[in-house]
């Protein structure tokens, strides 16, 4: 069986669960934005659950080793892997909170598995302590077997899915100024969206210098369309997930979305607004 049917499978397996995973989202997502921001990485500029599941993935992997050594010293490796587990889980549960259909079935399936090894894990150490040191070493195996596959689960949501990955990476349009819009169409604080060369772009004029300004209008966190979103001054408030967004600079202002906006220069010519790609965003 491939990997792809695998994991749709999986999913399909998950569908009954839809009606406990809407809930759940509601409930995360009502968490304050500061939190929520602090979850998803924007102060870090990346997503921030990758990068944790590195810390219980090495312990438990530590782990292993040291009991394939014989050394005792597993269960304290055990023990931070479990501490580990924690800031992991909660910003993947942030991160799962604005996924749907599949990715979001893939996504508790993905959860399941990591609290059966959790806890398995906490067993283990209970069992150890209690001198029962073979039997936790099979309980922590077993977690270890689980946690792997749920790390190829995770893998799979990021490469195959794109959860999280930025969605506006693969942009590139050509290093020219081309036409994109009147000048006009920009009065009254409108968000024009437009069609550069395949890329979808959101121009505007800045409510504080007056000045043209153009960003892609495809959220980085989910492809959501800026343009179609909410102006509050020079920012602009992504449709689906809420994201906030510079609209001359592509910074972002609040998350889930971590990665700017890619920025375009722009220029007026005879009533017509002209853009290219900004240059010390894209390379060459
Ligand atoms: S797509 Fe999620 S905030 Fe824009």
């Amino acid at each position: 069986m491939t990997n792809l049917r695998l994991t749709k499978q999986l999913a399909d397996l998950a569908e009954p669960l839809d009606h406990i995973a809407e809930p759940v989202q509601d409930a995360v997502t009502a968490v304050p934005q500061p939190v929520r921001d602090v979850l998803d990485g924007v102060w870090f500029g990346n997503p921030l659950h990758p990068a944790l599941t590195d810390v219980p993935l090495g312990a438990w992997t530590t782990a292993l080793v040291l009991d394939l050594a014989g050394s005792e010293s597993a269960d304290d490796a055990l023990a931070v892997g479990i501490l580990g587990a924690v800031p992991a889980a909660l910003t993947g549960l942030n991160d799962w909170s604005h996924l749907k259909d599949d990715a979001r079935r893939i996504g508790i399936v993905h959860a399941l598995i990591n609290t059966m090894g959790l806890t398995l894990n906490v067993a283990s150490l209970a069992a150890r302590r209690g001198g029962h040191r073979s039997f936790g070493r099979v309980l922590s195996g077993v977690a270890y077997a689980g946690t792997l596959f749920s790390a190829h689960l995770g893998g799979h949501l990021s490469f195959g899915l794109g959860v999280r990955v930025n969605r506006t990476a693969f942009e590139s349009p050509r290093d020219r100024y081309g036409p994109v819009c009147d000048e006009d169409e920009l009065n009254g604080g409108k968000l024009v969206g437009v069609d550069f060369e395949g890329e979808a772009v959101v121009v505007s004029r800045s409510e504080e210098s007056g000045e043209v300004c153009a960003i892609a209008a495809t959220c980085s966190h989910l492809g959501g369309p800026l343009d179609e979103g909410k102006r509050d001054g020079d920012i602009v408030v992504c449709p689906w997930h809420g994201s906030r967004f510079d609209l001359c600079s592509g910074e972002v202002r609040g998350g889930p979305a971590v990665y700017p906006q890619p920025r375009y220069e722009t220029r007026v010519r005879a009533g017509k607004v002209e853009i290219r790609i900004a240059k010390d965003d894209k390379a060459d």
